[in-house]
């Protein structure tokens, strides 16, 4: 790379920090107010027409703008958005850390409170994102970095775009991260706030598992998963496996809101029962609750052809009643502590008198 590279006659580029699909992002300074900054070279597939690229440009800088907008302790904010000659660049917060993609890659899943508090960092940055009409259209652990001090920052708001204009090119070239598109956007309709809950569901699904719920290897057999198959169960989300199962649905209508998200996460990074579901309205109560162990355990294929979707377990909305079993499980766990210290305790005493008696 070019180390003296300056955009905007503010911007120096002074190293890579990292490629994906979209371009590139350097580290880079603004020399006018004197602060690091991190700066995205968007870069549009070659293989798109040549007719379309200018406006898939001014489409890149237009949502680059709206995402400029967006200001939020658990999001990179947007600082400018530059149009050169050799393409758009994004100059942006400069986060420190690793992105959740290598944490896991290195040192395999996260348990599940710290999953869940990862989430709630996510789901706080997207309502304010959506509450200004902005969607991400790419939540993935890439896009999520983790500071040494704890924070979790969502990152690229905006940028996937052209994820939306066109999940697969003419080439046939998948845009955009396959395992964790939405089923809508790998059929190629338009993002939605639901489009974002879907891509929180997986990432928190790739955190607890180490692999993406629909990963098959190749973009094609991916994005047919995506489509058609049944959601495998997380095996190692404990609490947040109803949570997760019902953001991955693949009715977008049918995930639940950030409202029940944000109370279903608080009580699985929580769920010693602390925290307060009195406040929770009654939305609707199953009939027929099942404990979380009853679910029947089946992972799907993890490759070859897709199969023909196989019958979804009973569908457990994220109400009131789901963040109830939830906490249940919770409080379960807790007595069965509880006990298992008072029966140590108990032994304990009698051996001492044991000994006692025989000395
Ligand atoms: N704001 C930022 N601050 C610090 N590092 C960043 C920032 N944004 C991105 N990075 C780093 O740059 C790397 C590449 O980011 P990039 O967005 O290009 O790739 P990606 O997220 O893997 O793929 P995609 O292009 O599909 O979003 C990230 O993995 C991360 O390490
Ligand atoms: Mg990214």
């Amino acid at each position: 790379m070019d180390h003296s590279k300056r955009i905007a006659e503010r911007y120096v580029l002074r190293a890579v920090l990292g490629e994906g699909g979209m371009g590139t992002v350097y580290e880079g300074h603004d020399e006018l107010l004197e602060r690091d900054v991190a700066v995205k070279q968007v870069r549009i597939p070659a293989d798109i027409d040549q007719a379309e690229r200018p406006r898939l440009r001014a489409r890149v800088l237009r949502e680059a703008r709206a995402a400029a907008r967006l200001n939020h302790p658990c999001a990179t904010t947007v600082h400018d958005v530059v149009d050169e000659a050799d393409g758009v660049y994004i100059v942006m917060e400069l986060a420190s850390g690793r992105t959740l993609a290598e944490v896991v890659a290195e040192q395999g899943p996260i348990d599940v409170a710290r999953a869940a508090s990862i989430g709630l960092a996510l789901v706080d940055a997207l309502q304010a994102a959506h509450e200004q009409g902005i969607v991400h259209r790419d939540v993935k652990p890439s896009n999520v970095i983790l500071s040494p001090t704890g924070e979790t920052k969502l990152t690229d708001f905006g940028i996937a775009t052209l994820q939306d204009e066109q999940a697969v090119t003419t080439s046939g070239s998948v845009i955009g991260s396959p395992s964790f598109m939405a089923p809508e956007q790998a059929q190629g309709a338009s993002s939605q706030p639901a489009t974002d809950l879907w891509g929180l569901g997986a990432t928190l699904y790739c955190a607890l598992e180490g692999t993406a719920p629909f990963d098959r290897g190749r973009a094609t057999a991916t994005l047919t998963a995506v489509v058609q198959e049944q959601t495998p169960v997380a095996r190692h989300a404990g609490a947040l496996e109803p949570l997760l199962h019902q953001l991955l649905d693949k009715d977008p209508a049918k995930r639940p809101g950030i409202r029940e998200t944000r109370r279903a996460l608080e009580v699985a990074r929580d769920p010693a029962g602390t925290v307060d579901s009195a406040t929770v309205p009654v939305a609707t109560v199953l009939p027929d609750e099942a404990p979380p162990d009853a679910v029947n355990v089946q992972r799907a294929p993890v490759a070859g052809a897709p199969e023909a979707p196989k019958p979804s377990r009973r569908p457990q909305p994220v109400t009131p009643t789901l963040v109830r079993r939830v906490e249940r499980v919770g409080r379960f766990t807790v007595k069965l502590g509880l006990v298992l210290l008072l029966l140590g305790v108990l032994a304990v005493t009698a051996l001492v008198a044991l000994v006692s008696s025989l000395l």
